[in-house]
């Protein structure tokens, strides 16, 4: 169809296989019928194409959309979906009406709104199940305020913390993560129709009003750079890799501490695997798929940012190729947030395990170095090398931390300052006690129980609110598109 004017010969079927972007562009259908709804009604409002005719052609799309994709004929020889559609069309008129179609458009401007139109209900989904995983940290962390564990640093003991705590942490990095879907959100929220291939048209169309039917903020104004740019799309993959890292960094942590060698967690069966051959395992399958799906939405990233770092202005069809990994990008993680959603749901603490890990790591040590500053007025640093050596003397004696005494405070000072430094045997009791190293730590973002339970308290109001501007969204958004199909209805009438 397109060929018939500037070629005699088809494609080449390779070639024609090669350059298509039918399969990819499924994703993109009800979107391309919207904008050709859209642009149809701005077409006829500024009488560009008869009444007559654009209730014809808003006939046919809307019989389309009707249809779903199913109703297409999506053979590579057409190239792609706005072929596909046109054709459509035209088969439901005729040449001459549905010839009008793509009046004042093209498929780069086209293309450029469709991809921005399914963009921001797939970043609705990804954000939907952040928040149902922030919502599953922020429940297993209320019912475990108590729960002591090790705090690592350097993935070695490092200070006691609570269970609690450490699944605040990860709810606190998580909502980031919606937070700049959200940026990424606004930056897709603009509407390229208008641009057509360039340099915008003669025509005398509203740009504005086709922008507003299909529910966007404004219009993206150059019209070169509205349909040559994909950093929107960048934004969003990039906010979507970050997610992963943090998604990822969960996982990691889920998988240690499940291990028989932290032995901390219980990892729920529902989402284990067993092996083929040895019988007793338990493997934490959904933690490792959501490691490695990281590195495919990273690798989406770095592809995508390949594809546009060297592209001249304006329209070239390498962008064709970076859509299908912001779709990737938007899945994985979409999947990767509602699984571990749910196994965070069914995850057990071991709190025995938890509370001998953080004891067996000397993890008081700070709280004694502390308790010396306040109660024998010696400096920081002092008290410092001076608990080094008693652990250092105790562990060399093989005696671990509820056996540190009044002597190897002495011996320690004697070494260290030259001079006995004195704590009554209850002080140095409590400095080493791991509920009270915790409650202690009461300032705001701490482990103590009252500590969290603000942060908790935050994170849930802030989990309220971030769904409540996404429904709101995409309340505008549906209703932006029943109102486009309404009015193609009544004009195709
Ligand atoms: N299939 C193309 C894409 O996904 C649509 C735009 C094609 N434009 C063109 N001039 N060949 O980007």
């Amino acid at each position: 169809m397109l060929r018939r004017g500037r070629f005699e010969r088809a494609m080449d079927p390779l070639a024609s296989e090669y350059i298509s972007s039918m399969d990819a562009d499924a994703r993109i259908f009800y979107s391309v019928v919207q904008v050709n709804l859209a642009h149809i009604i701005m077409l006829a409002e500024r009488r560009i194409i008869t009444e007559q005719d654009a209730a014809a052609i808003l006939r046919a799309l809307y019989e389309l959309h009707e249809r779903g994709v199913e109703g297409l004929d999506l053979r590579p020889e057409l190239e792609d979906i706005h072929m596909a559609v046109e054709e459509f069309v035209i088969k439901a008129t005729s040449e001459e009406v549905g010839g009008k179609l793509n009046t004042a458009k093209s498929r780069n401007d086209q293309v450029a709104t469709a991809i921005r139109l399914t963009l921001r209900k797939g970043l609705f989904d990804v954000e939907e199940r952040l928040l149902e995983l922030v919502g599953a940290l922020v429940a297993l962390a209320e019912k475990n305020t108590d729960v002591i564990m090790p705090g690592y640093t350097h993935l070695q003991v490092a200070q006691p913390t609570t269970f609690a705590h450490w699944l605040t942490a990860h709810a606190s990095a998580i909502l980031r993560d919606v937070e700049r879907i959200e940026r990424a959100y606004d930056a897709a929220n603009s509407c390229p129709m208008g641009a057509c291939a360039l340099a915008g048209t003669s025509f005398s169309i509203d740009r504005m009003r086709v922008a507003h039917m299909l529910g966007f903020k404004r219009i993206d104004e150059n019209a070169m750079d509205a349909i040559s740019s994909r950093d929107f799309a960048l934004e969003s993959m990039s906010s979507l890799a970050i997610a992963m890292v943090n998604l990822s960094r969960l996982a990691e942590e889920l998988m240690l501490w499940g291990s028989a060698e932290f032995d901390m967690i219980e990892l729920p069966e529902e989402f284990a695997a067993t092996s083929s051959i040895m019988p007793q395992k338990k493997n934490p399958v959904v933690a490792e798929l959501a490691r490695a799906k990281a590195g495919r939405v990273f690798g989406n990233l770095s592809g995508a940012l390949a594809v546009m770092k060297a592209l001249p202005q304006s329209y070239n069809l390498d962008l064709q190729d970076l859509t299908p990994s912001l779709w990737n990008s938007v899945d994985e993680t979409r999947d990767s947030a509602g699984v571990m959603a749910k196994l965070i749901c069914a995850i057990e603490p071991n709190r025995e395990t938890m509370r001998k890990r953080a004891e067996g790591g000397f993890a008081a040590a700070t709280e004694l170095a502390d308790t010396l500053v306040r109660k024998v007025g010696l400096a920081f640093r002092d008290a410092h090398a001076i608990v080094g050596k008693m652990v250092a003397r105790a562990t060399n004696e093989g005696r671990g931390p509820g056996e540190l005494n009044i002597e190897d405070l002495q011996a320690a000072s004697k070494e260290v300052l030259n001079k006995e430094v004195h704590l009554k045997p209850e002080e140095l009791k409590e400095a080493l006690d791991l509920d009270k190293c915790i409650a202690v730590r009461d300032l705001p973002g701490g482990p103590a129980p009252k500590a969290v339970q603000g942060q908790l308290k935050t994170l849930k109001q802030d989990v309220k609110n971030h769904a409540k501007l996404m429904h709101a969204r995409r309340r505008a958004i549906t209703k932006a598109e029943m109102k486009l199909l309404k009015e193609a209805r009544r004009r195709s009438r």
